[in-house]
């Protein structure tokens, strides 16, 4: 059942390929040109309507969410909110006919989101779902529907599943940009090709773990981590992060790069791991600046960079490259090599990595 691997977190990782253009598949046209939303059929006047999105939904959905709001914002133009579902009917949301409500998750049966969705659609709102399992509560609550197709996701710590979340907030994006106009047509096609590449690069990351159980074995002991990057890095950072602690019990802490001049460099000390993810072209020598100061505290960085960049290894301990994509994209390979690092370090430290303590893979509890 495991397919030869050793723990089902491995095996799913490593089903990223596959799960990813399952998802993507059926959905773009042909000629590179738009994203193909059958299930949807959104138009101008529909798109128009809004004023407001809100994208809700908890851990590794809520990271996914995260990149979403990016994704919605830069691409459609329309406000988007994100938040943790557990926190949102709590602040007496401003939600009205006028809001588009998106929840994510994977089991569409986290208590937190589906209480979200309702409050949320009590208010009036419009609702759509992205999730994973059909016909899950969160699936059947909501107006409308886009599936992941990650298929069977039994690992506690999340992995296709997020990165499956990833390509419906990048589908969503492109599809609403299209709809309203929002973005040139040349764009949408690159955005395009470059998506089509994306499972075959994500299987190139997953070719060489050697690094990466070195570096796993190597810092595997230490207590704290960091993460750290800009925009969509950090992003990507926080869930890096989160895959760390969950399965290997590290302590790990994932900061917006600079921010950490704001209270935190002062917990940056000698040989303290941090990990850099400069792979986001527009912050790039913001990113460099940072990644200097945590250098000059004698931390040790192993920085996460894109396969042209010959800068970064000039500054850091070691650095893991993926392949080369658009600056949107990268986010789909960047998080590869980090759940990678979170698996071996639990390997390294003899955690239960399939089923770590005190979690469960569905929150059916608020
Ligand atoms: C982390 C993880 C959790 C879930 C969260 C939401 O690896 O698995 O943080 O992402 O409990 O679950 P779903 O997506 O099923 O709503």
């Amino acid at each position: 059942e495991k397919g030869g691997y050793e723990h089902f977190m491995l095996k799913e990782i490593h089903e990223q390929p596959k799960a990813v253009r399952a998802t993507i598949s059926s959905r773009i046209a042909k000629d590179n040109s738009a994203v193909v939303l059958d299930e949807l059929k959104w138009n101008k006047d529909f798109l128009n309507s809004f004023n407001r999105i809100f994208i809700v939904a908890c851990g590794t959905a809520y990271h996914a969410g995260l990149v979403g709001k990016y994704y919605i914002e830069k691409m459609a133009r329309i406000p988007v909110e994100c938040d943790i579902a557990s926190e949102f009917r709590y602040r007496s949301p401003i939600v009205d006919e006028n809001t588009l409500m998106i929840v994510v998750s994977q089991s569409g049966e986290t208590s937190d989101t589906l209480a979200a969705l309702k409050e949320a659609k009590r208010l009036g709102a419009k609702t759509l779902a992205v999730t994973n399992v059909v016909g899950s509560s969160i699936a059947r609550e909501a107006d409308q529907v886009v599936y992941t197709w990650a298929g069977p996701e039994i690992a506690v710590a999340s992995t296709k599943a997020y990165t499956t979340q990833l390509i419906v907030m990048l589908l969503l994006g492109l599809y609403m940009a299209g709809i309203r106009e929002t973005m040139p047509q040349e764009r949408i096609t690159e955005l395009i090709r470059g998506l089509r590449e994306i499972p075959t690069q994500i299987g190139q990351t997953l070719e060489d773990e050697d690094p990466i159980k070195t570096f796993a074995k190597q810092y595997g002991f230490n207590e704290d981590v960091f993460f750290i990057g800009r925009s969509l890095d950090y992003a990507v950072a926080l869930e890096g992060s989160l895959k760390l602690k969950e399965i290997s019990y590290i302590h790990a802490e994932a900061y917006a790069a600079g921010e950490l001049k704001h209270g935190t460099l002062a917990l940056i000390v000698d040989s303290i791991p941090v990990i850099a993810l400069a792979t986001q072209k527009s912050v790039y020598e913001k990113t460099l600046s940072n990644i200097k100061e945590v250098k000059a505290r004698d931390a040790v960085v192993i920085g996460i960079a894109s396969a042209d960049d010959t800068e970064l290894e000039k500054y850091v301990d070691h650095v893991i490259k993926v392949p080369e994509t658009d600056e949107l994209l990268i986010p789909l390979l960047a998080v590869v090599p980090l759940q990678l690092l979170a698996y071996y370090a639990a390997i390294t430290r003899g955690c239960d990595v399939d089923k770590p303590r005190n979690l469960a893979k569905s929150v059916t509890v608020e």
